[in-house]
């Protein structure tokens, strides 16, 4: 029983996210299926590879299920050392890191694991589209509606529009620390018409009703009390605080921070069908993109960074404390933001799994093949196939032929305050995502923390010895924390622990204004 509901969490999880595929009808869902396939195969071709290992799967009853032995998980000997360069040479002083090491890194993740970004990307105009005050549950906040149209006069029938969505409390001294969040913008709390105002705005619909059709004037004077336009349920200022944790984004709001979401599909689609549409399509005008060329997750966090560009320019925004957010997928696209997009100041990584925080060489719950498989390679570059591969024209590769791992990336975001959030497999954070790896890559990862003087989890950097703490511990003693809540696929209730933390490494203390 105890597996079929593990079982039914690891599939929920796979599933929910798909990014509105749900929504789709069958026939959208299969011509995208068949794109996805086309432009696998001809990754595939371009990159000589004539088959890849098949993805792993989660049901532990069929042959090919993933891997759950802990016995069976490191088969690589060693990850890459952050601190020896290619040729060999030892890296001691923080000067060495950011001129030899760290580059020889970004170069590694850029053309194997997630993509470069090409030369001529360009330009974002941002547009404030509507600017509202609201109210969320007290505090009162200013919401602008942002649109980051992109230049397509190379390429006109390729639109790309970035929609972000900015909230800010004005109840605090300005200008605030922001954490933009990968996910669905909208309005908090639309502001509506007052009352009287809603007298005429009704006056004026009946009127218009009844000259469209007079019948409506017997209706309207059957029922003379009768509003047809009506108020949506408005905030109620004297209602108590749910039970439990206030949403993340009013406890943002309620620490004196502001927020901004950002809609991955509107940069990116999240599907190999779309890779030639989005930004990658536009720049590649329409064609394939080449192996070593951006995937989803660098073309998300490429977007992160235009959004941060308007961000800079908003007066309510300290700019210098903007964060980036994500769970899942959107989790590995957080930690790829951090990592090469170097302005944002913090991160919260959610549940990201392969492809984010987890070692790439772990052989535990998601492999490497389920993320060179035709459903999900479109997040990675198309040269990540190749560690995937089990006939080429190179022979076989494995996640050990990798020339870096997610610690590697986890030390591109040091020294700044970097969290890693996961939950627990039996609230729906399944095993699949690997917990244990990505705890062994953020321990590994603090030997940079080190050398650069900041902080890291506190523990030895031995990967192989040290034990992930139970769920529920504190690790957040360092620019580097690591904590595994008690919840599910998530990092909602992290929430409360990430805000003191990122206030004390940004150095904010909110300012209620009187
Ligand atoms: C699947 C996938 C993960 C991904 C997750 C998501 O579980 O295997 O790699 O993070 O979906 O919902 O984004």
């Amino acid at each position: 029983m105890k597996r079929i509901v593990c079982l039914f969490l690891v599939c929920v999880t796979m599933l929910s996210p798909l990014n509105g595929q749900f929504f789709m009808s069958s026939e959208e869902r299969d011509s995208i299926n068949t794109l996805n396939q086309q432009n696998h195969a001809s990754m595939m071709k371009q990159l000589e590879i004539t088959a890849l290992r098949p993805g792993r799967s989660p049901n532990p009853d069929v042959p090919n299920h993933a891997n759950y032995d802990e016995l069976l998980a490191n088969p690589c000997a060693e990850l890459p050392d952050l601190l020896t360069t290619k040729k060999g040479k030892e890296i001691s002083t923080a000067e060495s890191w950011w001129k030899e090491r760290r580059p020889e890194l970004v170069e590694d993740f850029e053309r194997e694991v997630y993509g470069r970004l090409p030369n001529n990307v360009p330009e974002v105009k941002w547009n404030i589209e509507v600017t509202d005050r609201e109210f969320v549950r007290r505090i009162p906040i200013v919401v602008k509606k942002l649109v980051g149209k992109v230049d397509n006069s190379a390429f006109p029938s390729i639109e790309v529009n970035i929609n972000m969505m900015l909230v800010v409390p004005t109840n605090v001294k300005g200008p605030v620390p922001v954490l933009m969040m990968f996910g669905r913008p909208s309005f908090p709390a639309p502001a509506q018409p007052s009352r009287k105002e809603m007298e005429s705005l009704n006056k004026s619909f009946k009127e218009m009703m009844i000259q469209y059709d007079p019948a409506m004037k017997t209706l309207f004077e059957k029922y003379p009390a009768y509003s047809p336009i009506t108020r949506l349920p408005g905030p109620n200022f004297f209602a108590p605080p749910p039970e439990g944790d206030l949403p993340t984004t009013e406890q943002l709001l309620a620490a004196g921070w502001g927020y901004a979401t950002i809609e991955p599909a509107s940069i990116q689609a999240d599907n190999s069908a779309g890779l030639t549409s989005g930004i990658i399509g536009l720049v590649n005008k329409g064609q394939e993109r080449k192996p070593e060329v951006w995937g989803a997750l660098r073309a998300w966090a490429w977007g992160a960074a235009r959004g941060l560009d308007y961000l800079e320019t908003d007066t309510l925004v300290d700019a210098n404390k903007v964060g980036i957010e994500g769970v899942s997928r959107y989790g590995k696209a957080a930690l790829v933001t951090l990592a090469l997009e170097s302005r944002f100041a913090v991160g919260l990584i959610g549940s990201s799994g392969k492809g984010g925080a987890t070692l790439h060489r772990r052989v535990f719950g998601e492999a490497v093949e389920n993320l060179t498989g035709a459903g999900a390679s479109h997040w990675m570059a198309g040269n990540y196939l190749k560690y995937g591969a089990s006939a080429s024209s190179f022979g076989s590769k494995t996640a050990c032929d990798l020339p870096v791992d997610s610690h590697g990336l986890i030390a591109l975001c040091a020294p700044r305050p970097t969290f890693i959030s996961y939950g627990i497999p039996e609230k729906g954070d399944a095993l699949w995502l690997d917990q244990k790896g990505s705890f062994m890559a953020t321990v590994a990862a603090g030997v940079v923390y080190k050398l650069l003087g900041a902080k890291d989890l506190g523990l030895s950097n031995d990967y192989l010895k040290e034990i992930m703490p139970p769920y529920n511990t504190d690790m957040l003693d360092g620019h580097l924390a690591w904590r595994q809540h008690d919840g599910g696929h998530t990092d909602w209730p992290n929430i409360k622990h990430f805000i003191p933390w990122a206030n004390q490494w940004l150095g904010y203390e909110k300012q209620v204004i009187r």
